[in-house]
């Protein structure tokens, strides 16, 4: 039977993404892998007794499509504590599938063809073909090459009547930085006459180091009027192939939200839900997570310390940028390449994240490894 003719498609620009590309060619060179973004420690043994138990006790079927209450309500009380704004668990708040998902929905629900959503560069992948696939332009604005700072003249230049809405991403992957409380302020005065969303990624909301606190936008009154926030606990609690997180707004726009999700998605798994109602009650279980990845990051950067590459330390996020300019002049590409294949390490290079693929000779090296893989790495990377 001949195939039917396909439809154009309506991401005719997306290539295998480079995560796949770089994981595929580390497990082919058994390299030690720092490129993809997940744990390779187990989660606490706790949590997986929970979900275990919710499943034994029968809670298998349908969750309300929001999510069952004591797990949003949880979620209220936590965001109330860390950031001193109400959400009503009632009507604000959506358990989600992962924040891919929630970021997925958001754009589904607020982007109409032709309307312009307003890009950070580098950005995370998901963002550009979600806008793409609902008929959105994504309008790309590049942070500084030398310190990976907004621009916030330019962003303001590129705020127009056709911006629906803006997608931040705090703290920042891939570039380990956090948005400061001066930086929210700015954006919050560029916004502040306008009828922009405003979508925040903060899936690594509770992994800042140094003493820093995560500038959520629920913090700040006229952007949390106009925002989604977007949190994975996948992230939090080092089970990302559970895909499930959550997504808080103000009533209407979570209202427009869930009419999207409750066909898209419905509902995520109710044990799962269970089990994080009840882990949640315990603070240390989310409030300790900064000092536990500035703990491998401190152990990685020391370990790194003499070796010809630069870097900053990672403000937040469990990813670390270096810089291997005094090593090399092949594109970040190439040199990503010959590491795994010639040194055994995989990592993964900024450039596809950037606009135009500039540049920079920087590497994403992720931290989320026990101190043994973080060891290997660093005796490679010391070798160099
Ligand atoms: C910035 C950012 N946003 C969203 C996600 C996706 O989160 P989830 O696994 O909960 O879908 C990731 C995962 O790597 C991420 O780094």
């Amino acid at each position: 039977m001949p195939l039917p003719q396909l439809p154009s498609s309506k991401l005719p620009n997306v290539k295998t993404t480079i995560f796949t590309t770089v994981g595929n060619l580390a497990r082919k060179h058994k390299a030690v892998d720092l490129s993809q973004g997940f744990p390779d420690f187990e989660a606490d043994p706790e949590l997986i007794g929970l979900v275990s138990k919710a499943m034994m006790e029968g809670h298998n079927q349908y969750a309300p499509m929001q999510g069952l209450l004591p797990l949003r309500e949880i979620i209220a009380s936590k965001i109330k504590k860390l950031h001193n704004r109400f959400y009503n668990p009632k009507t604000e708040i959506t358990v989600i599938a992962g924040a891919t998902q929630g970021i997925y929905t958001a754009i589904s629900t607020f982007v109409n063809e032709g309307d312009e959503v307003i890009v950070i560069k580098p950005a995370y992948d998901c963002y550009e073909p979600a806008i793409a696939v609902n008929g959105g332009i994504a309008i790309q604005v590049q942070l500084n090459a030398q310190d990976y700072t907004v621009n916030w003249e330019e962003f303001k230049f590129k705020v127009g009547p056709k911006t629906r809405m803006v997608i931040i991403n705090t703290p920042h992957n891939p570039i380990g930085r956090i948005f400061a409380k001066s930086d929210m302020l700015q954006l919050q005065e560029i916004l502040r006459d306008t009828n922009v969303i405003l979508l925040s990624d903060e899936v690594y909301e509770h992994i800042v180091f140094d003493g820093e606190e995560h500038q959520s936008v629920s913090r700040f009154n006229d952007l949390a009027s106009r925002s989604i926030i977007c949190s994975s606990f996948g992230k939090t609690f080092h089970v990302t192939g559970w895909k499930i997180g959550y997504c808080v707004a103000p009533k209407e726009l979570m209202h427009a939200f869930q009419k999207v999700h409750q066909f898209n998605v419905f509902c995520v798994p109710r044990p799962v839900q269970h089990a994080l109602a009840t882990y949640l009650e315990t603070g240390s279980h989310y409030l300790d997570l900064g000092a536990f990845y500035q703990a491998k990051r401190d152990f990685f950067l020391d370990a790194i310390k003499d070796s010809r590459l630069k870097f900053t330390p990672s403000q937040g996020s469990y990813f670390q940028l270096v810089d291997y300019s005094a090593l090399s002049e092949q594109s970040d590409e190439e040199f990503a390449k010959h590491l795994i294949i010639d040194h055994k390490l995989a990592c993964i290079p900024i450039s596809s994240f950037n606009t135009h693929s500039r540049d920079d000779k920087m590497l994403r090296f992720c931290f989320a490894k026990k101190e043994e893989t973080l060891e290997k790495a660093a005796e490679i990377l010391n070798l160099l």
